[in-house]
């Protein structure tokens, strides 16, 4: 900490979950690296709470290029082709890292990695940790962000990020006294994960705001594909509190199956070939189906079976879900759970080159806050790999970037202070405005679309931006400026899928009639930035 009360750093890193941790450890080796988490780090974010598992090739009999093919299939060919082939290449040797860091994976009777089946794909190529991967992987990347000498600040949420002209040069936060902190540094990246919240039924820790995606989006930064939303097929319906809580793929990998109301195991309908392990687009239109055709269980929802598998295959490979529905009073060796699709992870993001840099000088991006790896759907597994892939780079690049002199622009400070201030004379709740812009989204920018139920939530966004949230004290500030975050977040991807008049990967719109398939698509990324926004027209080959 400066004597003027700024804090330094030659990299800053924002967010804490598995892609801002893996990119604080690479930049730790280059310099003062100070992570700032709105959380705790470890404990928030949506690493932590992922189950199923994380994709690499490991087996001879599995390839790069197999890998590659079923992420782009899967991905209805939206991908970033260079970042799908940094995916697949490098994810086994992330995997190496975190089992030399001390990451305990489940074994083979040999020994080897276990790798179990997940959706879309032609290899069961998904490691796991039993169906608490991302918790394993979490422990052992704090651990080592510890040994690796980098500074972590926790709840600090990052307000806006600071420019000297173009350049991010670090960010303005709010600890929870209500406290501002201004910190600079060389290199920002950011890792803040993805948004989610911004439905109304969501796996999202409560840190998935889409902080990011609107910090960077003010900042100038583009961002592609924010229409693509993935709704996992399979989140807890009730009780009411535990709605939309994430019920693993690996339920299906281990076997599960699903049903209707009527006993039929219609996924049959949908994909005869791959049943429940179809990718996620597809069994979530499904399930949904099944559900608006009148064939739903009484809690709206359909059943997810493991009854029939080995009550230990259960216990051992399943034992967080196990647990989870014991507490709903379910036992799962005994009974169907009752499962609907929840939003769970958004595909488009910031635009980034292959070592993470996006569109604004001096600013990285990692993790589910970027766009293009996943394209319109992202498969199961994917994303845990994702974040220990292009973490690594983008600390490594923000690690590489040139010292500069640190100064902060007084101007943008004041108006940070002014617009903070203001919300202590605002005139409605926070959680007033986050509760109508969960039933918009869910209405009309959910896994059904139409043009005029997204201009109906587009117009209802533009109310609730007009209105000022209010902070009843200093440790509302920051809950105010998420708010604002959210309706950003929600607005980009309003308008991204006004902009996509085609149906592809997780974005449906019921109300265009299309006669092309995925892989022949006259469109590419949707683009979204303050100067410029669009379709492109010119697919990548
Ligand atoms: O279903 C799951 O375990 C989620 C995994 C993922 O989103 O990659």
């Amino acid at each position: 900490m400066r004597s003027d009360g700024v804090d330094t750093a030659h990299v800053l890193v924002i967010g804490s979950g598995g892609a801002g941790v893996r990119a604080a450890i690479e930049a730790a080796g280059y310099g003062e690296t100070l992570l700032v988490s709105k959380t705790l780090a470890g404990k928030g974010g949506c690493t932590t709470m992922a189950e199923g598992g994380y994709n690499a090739v490991l087996r001879e009999e599995d390839s790069c290029e197999i890998h590659f093919e079923d992420t782009l299939k899967g991905g209805a060919y939206l991908n970033d082709r260079d970042l799908v082939q940094t995916l697949v290449r490098e994810a086994p040797e992330r995997m190496a890292d975190l089992l030399r860091w001390g990451a305990v994976f489940d074994v083979t009777d040999s020994c080897e990695v276990a790798q179990r089946p997940f959706g879309g794909q032609r290899f069961p190529r998904t490691c796991y940790a039993g169906d608490r991967t991302g918790h394993e992987m979490m422990a052992t990347l704090i651990d080592r962000l510890d040994a690796a000498g980098a500074r972590v600040e926790n709840e600090v949420t990052i307000i806006t990020l600071l420019q000297d002209g173009e350049r991010v040069s670090g960010a303005i936060g709010l600890d929870k006294s209500g406290e501002m902190r201004i910190i600079l540094a060389d290199a920002t990246v950011l890792a803040t994960g993805g948004g989610t919240r911004i439905y109304d039924i969501s796996t999202n820790s409560s840190s998935g705001t889409g902080d990011g995606y609107a910090l960077a989006y003010k900042a100038g930064a583009e961002l592609i594909d924010m229409e693509q939303v993935q709704f996992h097929p399979t989140g807890a319906v009730y009780p009411y509190d535990a709605r939309g809580r994430l019920v693993t793929e690996a339920v299906r990998g281990e076997g599960g199956i699903l049903k209707n109301s009527l006993g039929e195991r219609f996924m049959g309908r949908y994909d005869p070939e791959r049943m429940e392990l179809s990718t996620r687009d597809v069994v979530s239109r499904a399930i949904a189906t099944e559900i608006l055709e009148g064939r739903g269980t009484e809690h709206g929802g359909v059943y997810l079976d493991v009854t029939h598998l080995e009550r230990k295959q259960i216990e051992t490979k399943l034992p967080v879900m196990l647990e989870q529905f014991l507490k709903f009073g379910v036992d799962i060796r005994e009974e169907p759970m009752e499962v609907a699709p929840t939003a769970h992870h958004i595909m488009g993001g910031l635009r980034i080159s292959p070592e993470g840099q996006t569109t604004v000088p001096g600013l990285y991006a990692c993790g589910e806050v970027t766009g293009g790896v996943h394209g319109a759907n992202r498969l199961g597994g994917n994303a845990l790999a994702d974040t220990q892939v292009f973490g690594k780079r983008a600390g490594e690049a923000a690690g590489r970037a040139q010292e500069r002199r640190k100064e902060a622009d007084q101007a943008v400070i004041s108006a940070e202070e002014n617009r903070i201030s203001a919300f202590y004379d605002g005139d409605i709740s926070p959680s007033t405005v986050v509760r109508s812009l969960r039933t918009a989204m869910w209405d009309g920018a959910g896994i059904f679309r139409t043009g005029p139920a997204l201009e109906k939530t587009r117009e209802i966004i533009i109310h609730l931006l007009m209105l000022r949230p209010r902070a009843a004290s200093p440790a509302n500030l920051a809950e105010c400026c998420t708010v604002q975050n959210m309706l950003v977040t929600a607005s980009l991807v309003v308008r991204g899928a006004l902009l996509r008049k085609e149906s592809r990967g997780a974005h449906v719109r019921q109300d265009i009639v299309q006669t092309w398939d995925m892989q022949h698509s006259p469109y590419g990324h949707t683009f979204l930035s303050r100067s410029r926004e669009g379709i492109e027209t010119e697919v990548q080959e």
